[in-house]
């Protein structure tokens, strides 16, 4: 009599069929076991295979009693697992056995017939990509309400305005709603990759068995339409060695960690007391267990900190692939540890940082104010108000260039040099050269498509609201 380990005398080692005569080590019975991470695909291990047997029903292979049987085993497992009865030891290898195990126990032998023109490896790919197709989709919510949460911090602050930086150092003025919706851009990019994989996650390996199809006369186009499935995989082979859907969702994973990294990091910038263009609330921020005065970013610390792991998992799994002759080969049990904690990841740093923008700080406009007031970002502008008059763009720029080097020597601003000065620089300055230094001008001049000037800036407002609308 075959021991199989979805079929075997509870207590006793499983022994695969009657091909085994002796047990695995019980070492190896844990090494091999994948049920410890692989109970997370319960729900869709149950769906695909309620799909399967029906199908089977459905094509004439066992009975629509028979059918109804299994369904309504597998339902009591479902129930089980939700009332947490259901715990699947090492001994059961791992989630597909389990459940088959189980469903034998809970049904008799009818429960056998469920493995039918199926194997473990069109099984694994199934509930590997119905699962991800789960969590993409609640990904998506939360990157709305993450871009939601920006687009309403940029609302109030379309006239506060900020320095903006390259290499770090003064550029030019911008609005802060400007620089708020740049990441409102960067996520509506992460929105469309991660539809973009969704297409290539929804695709059914369901029925390519082993790796070569099946005699059972099977409908695969019947399961994937019952598990919501857009297509099916056409050939067997790259049905069940497939996992470019778990790298292309890792590298989408991995750019909005980026994103919410760099945010992360300019929030830490902020909140430095160099900078402070920003303060932390008590509701994000930690002391420090020695020095009293400390008040730390460790959300944003722990975002940037956290996103080498998702882009490890990453490069993990193109490693595990990139040596794999066709067609399953049990080093793809790896692919799912890494595919659940960057799922984890990036949807706790979407949610910290949601709660971090909604109540972790707050900008301070008088510090920024004072900020965008004292510096040379308005040299830009005095050039361009010399072109406006004729001079060549490279002439006005070396004559600004020589009185900002004065001003630095002297210890002035721009905005501190008496009119009779500008006009020894450059006869064709004019009183109104004092408008033009004004930070808020320097911002509302720039009306060029996708600038800062305040009325592109509540164009785009307006433009992103509708993209993030539910
Ligand atoms: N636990 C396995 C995995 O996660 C399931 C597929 C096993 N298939 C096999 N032929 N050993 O990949």
């Amino acid at each position: 009599m075959a021991t199989h380990p979805a079929n075997r005398i509870p207590g006793k080692q499983p022994r695969w069929s009657q091909r085994f005569e002796g047990v695995l080590h019980p070492f190896i019975v844990r090494f091999n076991a994948s049920i410890r991470f692989d109970f997370t695909l319960l729900q869709e291990d149950l769906d695909g295979s309620v799909a399967h047997g029906r199908m089977l029903a459905a094509c004439g292979v066992i009975t629509a009693a028979e059918a109804g049987q299994i369904v309504d085993g597998l339902e009591t497992i479902r129930r089980e697992a939700a009332a947490g009865t259901f715990r699947p030891g090492v001994d059961t290898e791992d989630i597909h056995f389990a459940v088959e195990r189980r469903l034998i126990e809970l049904v008799g032998d009818v429960g056998k017939k469920l493995h039918t023109g199926r194997s473990r490896n069109d099984q694994v790919g199934t509930d590997l990509r119905l699962w991800l197709r789960g969590r993409i989709d609640e990904l998506e919510i939360l990157l709305r309400r993450y871009g939601q949460t920006l687009l309403r911090l940029a609302e109030d602050h379309v006239d506060t305005m900020i320095p903006g930086y390259t290499h770090l150092q003064r550029a030019q003025p911008l609005s802060l709603a400007h620089h708020l919706l740049a990441y409102v851009e960067m996520t509506q990019r992460d929105r469309q990759r991660l539809a973009q994989v969704r297409q290539r996650v929804n695709v059914s390996p369901l029925g390519a068995a082993a790796l070569a199809g099946t005699p059972v006369p099977i409908d695969r186009r019947r399961t994937a339409a019952a598990l919501g499935f857009a297509d099916i995989y056409r050939n067997s082979l790259d049905a069940v060695s497939d996992r470019d859907f778990a790298v292309e969702f890792l590298a989408a994973a991995s750019l909005m960690m980026v994103h919410l990294s760099r945010l992360s990091e300019e929030v830490i910038l902020w909140a430095s007391q160099e900078f402070a263009f920003v303060s932390l609330t008590d509701r994000c921020a930690t002391g420090s267990s020695l020095m009293p005065q400390k008040k730390n970013p460790d959300v944003p610390e722990l975002v940037r900190g956290k996103t080498g792991r998702v882009f490890g998992h990453l490069q993990a799994l193109l490693t595990v692939m990139k040596g794999l002759p066709l067609a399953y080969n049990k080093d793809l049990q790896e692919d799912k540890e890494g595919l659940f904690d960057a799922v984890q990841t990036t949807r706790d740093c979407l949610e910290a940082m949601i709660i971090l923008l909604e109540e972790g700080l707050r900008f301070q406009p008088r510090r920024l104010a004072e900020a965008v007031g004292s510096d040379f970002a308005n040299a830009t502008d005095v050039a361009d108000y010399l072109v406006a008059r004729g001079v060549p763009f490279r002439e006005a720029y070396g004559l600004v260039g020589g009185l900002v080097k004065a001003c630095l020597q002297e210890g002035v601003l721009l905005q501190d040099v008496p009119l009779e000065r500008w006009q020894q620089v450059h006869p064709a300055f004019a009183e109104d050269i004092f408008t033009v230094l004004q930070p808020r001008q320097v911002v509302a001049a720039r009306l060029s498509e996708g600038g800062t000037g305040f009325v592109r800036v509540r164009e785009a407002l307006e433009q992103a609201k509708t993209a993030f609308a539910d």
